[in-house]
């Protein structure tokens, strides 16, 4: 009794850079778009979007949210302008980079010009929206010269953005119109790494805060799937009922209601009960897994975060048992001031011309009611244009998240490949299920 929209990306690929049969592929954005209409009824309606991968960074306390990103395009405004937006569930405020100038005659689709559309409404600062619903932002807004609600994101390198809280009509696929969409329309983006930052147009928030995405669609849920093998993917917005998928495994979401320092209470929070290498659990106490009094070690799913990341005494833990599982198979890296992306510490010489790795212990993430097991291929990373000697780097996929100056678990994307992740925000739970993406995408009739 669904309607779904499906939009597909043949060739589309979903991350920048992954390790996989231990090539380094470095990977492109193409994409066609089929439409797919199925039977219709209730509402909100259930899309299908391609997902793509870009580097860019996101406004958040994590610096390790750079580089790669999960993108969805649509378009904003009337007439339609073509946006791309990085998928973020650790984020709440949508945002497009906006110039407010007149268009020149070639349009560039990594800016959205608000003059330019007639369903463009800046918030003024004296709105609930504004007064309101803002309770989450990590910055509140202000009022600007004008009365209209400022926003400004901050980013981990302190650059920040600032700009209007505005609405405006998002166009998903050709039936599906939201008008009114609060968003955050940045006219500056003060940033060390614009290059990186002018590759898409914005960031679609999906936490579970009152002005996400999400939130303001009303979708009950939303789900997607990465592919480990040929770099395509899904967005599902909305309902889904994907029983032929495979069964999901639930993990309940935890909520605090209480504001705690460290808690992020618009995060979707799972419970972290252990960590295994090759069936092996790791010797932690229950303790450390579960939020202290201050909200420190919560443990976060974030579409945003490309790997993962844990606090010291179980990083250290894993750290260990990686080590003792991997001597004589793997050669480490003796080199203490090499750390990727500060943060990941564990890392291996493996000689260039190798195009397999060896065999490597898997590792899986032990949730209340679910498992995420990650292959030994994926667990490690190959380090881009690190070269020690004859041979490249590669660093154990999970990092320190001490060394960050986070107090939190956080469970990254390339963590969530080949799984189907479900956000069920109506029963407040997270399902899982181990899938070949690739034939997820055929099952919904398209990928061939
Ligand atoms: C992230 O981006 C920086 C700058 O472009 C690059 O040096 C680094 O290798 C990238 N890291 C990953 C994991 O892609
Ligand atoms: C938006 O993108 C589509 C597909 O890439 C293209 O056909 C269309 O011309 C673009 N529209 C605008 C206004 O740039
Ligand atoms: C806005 O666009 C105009 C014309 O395309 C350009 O000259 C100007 O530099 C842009 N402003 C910003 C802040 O990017
Ligand atoms: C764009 O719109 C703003 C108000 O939203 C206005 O102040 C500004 O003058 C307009 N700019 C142009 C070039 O039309
Ligand atoms: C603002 O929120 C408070 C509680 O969060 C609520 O009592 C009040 O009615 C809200 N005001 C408006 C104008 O929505
Ligand atoms: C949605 O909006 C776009 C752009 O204004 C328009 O072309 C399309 O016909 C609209 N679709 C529906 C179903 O209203
Ligand atoms: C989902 O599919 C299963 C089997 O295909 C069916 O039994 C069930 O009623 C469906 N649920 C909904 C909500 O459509
Ligand atoms: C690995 O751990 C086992 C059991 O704790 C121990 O007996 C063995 O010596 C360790 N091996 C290495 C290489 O550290
Ligand atoms: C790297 O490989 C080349 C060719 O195989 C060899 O000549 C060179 O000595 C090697 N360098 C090191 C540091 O091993």
């Amino acid at each position: 009794m669904n309607s779904y929209i499906i939009f597909h990306s043949n060739s589309n690929p979903f991350l920048k850079i992954l390790s996989l049969s231990s090539l380094y592929i470095q990977i492109f954005f193409f994409f066609l778009i089929h439409v797919h209409l199925c039977s219709s009824s209730s509402s909100p309606k259930s899309l299908i979007f391609p997902l793509k991968t870009q580097i860019l960074r996101s406004p958040n306390k994590l610096q390790v949210r750079h580089n790669v990103s999960l993108i969805v395009s649509l378009t904003v405004g009337i007439p339609p302008q073509n946006v791309s937006m990085v998928l973020d569930t650790g984020s709440e405020l949508s945002w497009l980079h906006c110039n407010r100038t007149t268009r020149n005659n070639q349009p560039d689709p990594t800016i959205f010009y608000p003059n330019q559309s007639t369903s463009y409404k800046p918030i003024p600062c004296f709105s609930p929206t504004c007064t309101n619903k803002t309770q989450d932002f990590p910055i509140p807004p202000s009022c600007d010269s004008d009365n209209l609600c400022h926003a400004t994101l901050s980013y981990a390198d302190s650059s920040s953005s600032d700009g209007n809280l505005a609405s405006d009509s998002f166009h998903l696929g050709s039936s599906s119109n939201i008008s009114g969409l609060v968003f955050g329309c940045m006219d500056s983006i003060f940033s060390s790494n614009s290059d990186e930052d002018s590759k898409t147009t914005g960031l679609m928030g999906m936490n579970r805060g009152s002005l996400s995405f999400v939130s303001q669609m009303g979708f009950p849920k939303f789900s997607y799937c990465i592919s480990g093998s040929d770099f395509s993917g899904l967005l599902l917005l909305g309902d889904s009922n994907v029983t032929w998928l495979a069964p999901l495994n639930y993990t309940p979401l935890i909520q605090i209601s209480r504001r705690l320092p460290y808690f992020d209470r618009t995060a979707y929070t799972v419970q972290l009960e252990g960590i295994k290498v090759s069936g092996k659990l790791l010797p932690v106490p229950k303790s450390v897994l579960v939020p202290d009094h201050t909200g420190a070690g919560q443990t976060m799913v974030d579409s945003g975060t490309q790997f993962t990341f844990l606090l010291g005494p179980v990083y250290n833990a894993l750290r260990t048992e990686y080590l003792n599982q991997t001597t004589g198979v793997l050669r480490v890296l003796e080199d203490p001031n090499f750390v990727f992306q500060g943060a990941l510490d564990l890392c291996y010489r493996v000689p260039s011309g190798q195009t397999r790795l060896p065999n490597l212990p898997s590792v899986s993430l032990v949730f209340a009611g679910a498992e995420m097991v990650v292959s030994g291929d994926r667990v490690l990373y190959k380090v881009p244009g690190e070269m020690k000697g004859n041979d490249s780097v590669w660093c154990m996929s999970f990092g320190n998240s001490d060394l960050l100056g986070v107090e939190a678990y956080v469970i990254g994307h390339h963590h969530q490949q080949n799984m189907w992740m479900e956000f069920d925000l109506e029963k407040s739970r997270i399902g899982l299920a181990q899938v070949r993406c690739d034939l997820a995408r055929k099952r919904f009739g398209v990928g061939q």
